[in-house]
């Protein structure tokens, strides 16, 4: 049988020399070893005549420095190879990705493939397969950068026309940008005139049907309305207490109806504290269900008596303006407290109001920015009403960007298996961009995990600079520098405090 002959390249890459060959370099090789020591010693005393001059310049026969450094000196030559780009990809490995395109946001450098890095939502939806969302999640440890190139999205993706949105900045921070922009900052918190009703129903866009947007309003009033009894009751709601909810909004919508008023908080409140109305409502089949809504009552009344009293149970004080290019909500007076979740129900009730002006799919290409978003994560009930909210988002034309610390941050929303780990999943595989900035060695683990990520990757995201992220867009990897311009990086500064 004849031997298959064995090539290791379609063309010829290495030049196997033949044994002769070798034979005659291994002598040439000693020869020149043997000489070179031999001028060594009769050049003893001259070396030291010239001592001063440099003559440890070595010497080198035309093929090259002998033994295992032979490439050093620029003596090596090989022939000529011509190959495909396909199989220099296996013969080469080390390629730098093309990159997006050029349209869109100019972020900053592509440190692989030294190159600029630009990138669009909306322009990569349909463009690149696997992109299936426009919405974004940014993680890094803390002072890493994130919300400074949150920012640069907001205040780049306004020279494009899209609006930008920001409906809980529990640091204030925002507030400078979108007075820099000509948008408009609402603050709220303890004895500010602000207020706002998360129960507030944006006008009827032309484009839907009547019934179709009273059920649309009605369904997120509701799990709104769910999603703040679960976080304060620390626990599901029960089938009755279900019903309850929806029997006291009902009623509490239609009386406010027919008085041509808006519904409030304290008052579906109200209506869960008073069991004989919620029976008589309830109708034939819920005989307890009085009884069943005590728990709700009193969970409500943390939005309308406790420390949040008057911020969210009143009618709004400022009308959503939709021409606005950028519009924040500043809830930094109410944080510092001990307890979180005041805070956590403060930006839930702002989301709820900011995403129901958001509701008009001819509202054009929009951001919705939840900076400082870690703080949801641990709630269900409020992972749930986001998640509800990202899936309407891809009909609306909306992109939502969603800041957090840590990749694990996602898996205290519960066990392995369980509903509120299967929600923060879910939102995970809603966003077809990842950006991950430094995170700590202990983390790498459930990074890797949940992200899918190679054993270089999760090396990379330990060694990360500021401003410096590897982007995860729909499979692809970039490692990308953020680069700010001077006048973003005065305005963006989150530091100042810290000179
Ligand atoms: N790409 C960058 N180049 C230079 N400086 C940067 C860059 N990104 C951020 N900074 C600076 O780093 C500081 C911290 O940034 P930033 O507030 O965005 O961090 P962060 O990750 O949002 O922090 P935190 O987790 O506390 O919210 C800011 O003063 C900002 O100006
Ligand atoms: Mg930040």
């Amino acid at each position: 049988m004849a031997r298959p002959s064995r090539r290791t390249s379609a063309s010829p890459l290495f030049t196997p020399g033949g044994r002769r060959d070798r034979a005659a370099l291994k002598a040439t090789r000693r020869h020149l070893a043997d000489a070179a020591s031999a001028a060594g010693r009769t050049n003893a005393s001259d070396t030291a005549a010239q001592a001063g001059q440099d003559d440890s310049r070595p010497v080198y026969p035309v093929s090259g420095r002998p033994g295992p450094a032979s490439a050093r000196g620029n003596r090596l030559k090989l022939p000529a190879h011509r190959m495909t780009t396909a199989v220099a990809a296996g013969a080469y490995p080390f390629l730098a990705e093309g990159g997006l395109g050029a349209e869109g946001l100019y972020i900053g450098r592509d440190v692989h493939a030294e190159a600029s890095f630009c990138f669009d939502p909306f322009t990569l939806y349909g463009k690149v397969s696997g992109y299936t969302n426009p919405n974004v999640l940014l993680a890094g440890v803390i002072g890493q950068g994130k919300s400074a190139l949150s920012k640069s999205f907001a205040l780049r993706s306004i020279a494009f026309g899209h609006r930008v949105y920001v409906p809980c900045d529990p640091k204030g921070e925002w507030t400078p940008v979108a007075e820099a922009l000509g948008g408009t900052s609402i603050a709220i918190g303890p004895g500010l005139p602000g207020k706002l009703n998360p129960l507030d129903a944006a006008p009827r866009p032309d484009s839907v049907p009547a019934r179709e947007w009273e059920g649309e309003v009605r369904k997120r009033r509701l799990l709104l309305l769910g999603s703040l009894a679960r976080t304060v009751l620390g626990r599901d709601l029960q089938p009755m207490e279900h019903t309850a909810l929806d029997v006291a909004l009902d009623t509490v919508v239609t009386t406010a109806e027919t008085n041509g008023r808006t519904p409030l908080l304290g008052e579906v409140a109200a209506t869960l504290n008073n069991p004989a109305s919620l029976d008589e409502a309830g109708g034939a089949m819920s005989g307890r269900l009085g009884e069943a809504a005590r728990d709700l009552a009193h969970a409500l009344r943390r939005m309308v008596h406790g420390d949040l009293a008057g911020m969210f149970d009143a009618p709004s004080t400022v009308a959503f303006d939709p021409t606005a290019p950028m519009l924040t909500i500043d809830l930094s007076r109410l944080s510092g407290g001990s307890d979180d979740t005041a805070l956590v129900l403060a930006m839930t009730c702002a989301s709820a109001w900011m995403e129901s002006a958001l509701s008009d799919p001819g509202g054009g290409r929009r951001w919705i920015v939840y900076d400082e978003a870690w703080r949801l994560m641990r709630h269900p009930g409020l992972l749930q009403r986001m998640q509800a909210q990202w899936k309407l988002s891809r009909g609306l034309g909306i992109a939502n960007l969603m800041v957090i610390h840590r990749l694990s941050d996602l898996l205290t929303a519960g066990d392995e298996g369980s509903r509120g780990r299967a929600l923060a999943e879910g939102l995970l595989a809603d966003c077809s961009t990842r950006i991950i900035y430094r995170q700590e060695t202990d983390q790498l683990h459930a990074a890797a995990t949940l992200l899918g990520l190679t054993t270089v990757e999760t090396e990379a995201i330990s060694h990360l600079g500021r401003g410096r992220g590897l982007w995860k867009v729909a499979g692809r990897s970039f490692v990308v520098q953020h680069l700010l311009h001077p006048r973003e990086r005065t305005l963006f500064d989150t530091d100042a405090r810290m000179h």
